[in-house]
């Protein structure tokens, strides 16, 4: 009788700028992790993620263990019509390295790089039932400010 297959070993996890040769996995990860068929996860894309990396002041971190992409960040300069503003726009750690800080640190990577660009301030939006991204923003200095609150009026024919 074969014994069963140990689970492969994980090394530590390093976290590095994100370039374009991450491209594929960040998309991957992301679909993985975003229910696309809701809002606000609806709009995650390769142009969302472009978006940020070819911002002029990209604030985008990958964190690789190997050759495997564990979780990322992607923010920019500006938001809405407010330049001085940094965003963090998304996050995501996968499943299998969840609850060990990596996002965390993405956070702390990603904020550190917009105040480094000049940011006043760092603004992310929560959804309102992602108690764990909550939890995360609010662990990392992050506080409540304004709701809002999205109203569908459905179209019944
Ligand atoms: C939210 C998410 C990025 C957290 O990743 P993570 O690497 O597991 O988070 P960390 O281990 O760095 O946790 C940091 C803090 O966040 C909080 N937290 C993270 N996951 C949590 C959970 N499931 N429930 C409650 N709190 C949680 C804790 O306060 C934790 O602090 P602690 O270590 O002192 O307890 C991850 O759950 C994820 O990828 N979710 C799906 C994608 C998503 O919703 N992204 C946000 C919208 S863009």
């Amino acid at each position: 009788m074969s014994t069963p297959a140990a689970p492969p070993e994980r090394g530590a996890v390093a976290l590095a700028p994100m370039t374009p040769a991450h491209l594929a996995d960040v998309l991957a990860l992301g679909r993985r992790v975003y229910d696309t068929s809701v809002k606000p996860y609806t709009s995650w894309s390769l142009s969302a993620i472009a978006g940020h990396l070819d911002s002029e002041a990209s604030a985008c971190w990958v964190a690789l263990d190997g050759e495997q992409l564990a979780g990322f960040v992607l923010g920019s300069m500006g938001f809405d019509q407010r330049s001085d503003w940094g965003n963090l726009e998304w996050i995501a750690c996968a499943p299998e390295y969840q609850g060990q800080g990596v996002a965390s640190r993405l956070v702390k990577a990603c904020c550190a790089t917009l105040t480094e660009a000049g940011a006043d301030a760092v603004v992310t939006d929560v959804e309102s039932r992602n108690t764990a991204s909550a939890a995360l923003m609010r662990a990392n200095g992050f506080e409540a400010s304004v709701s809002v609150t999205l109203f569908v009026r459905e179209n019944t024919g």
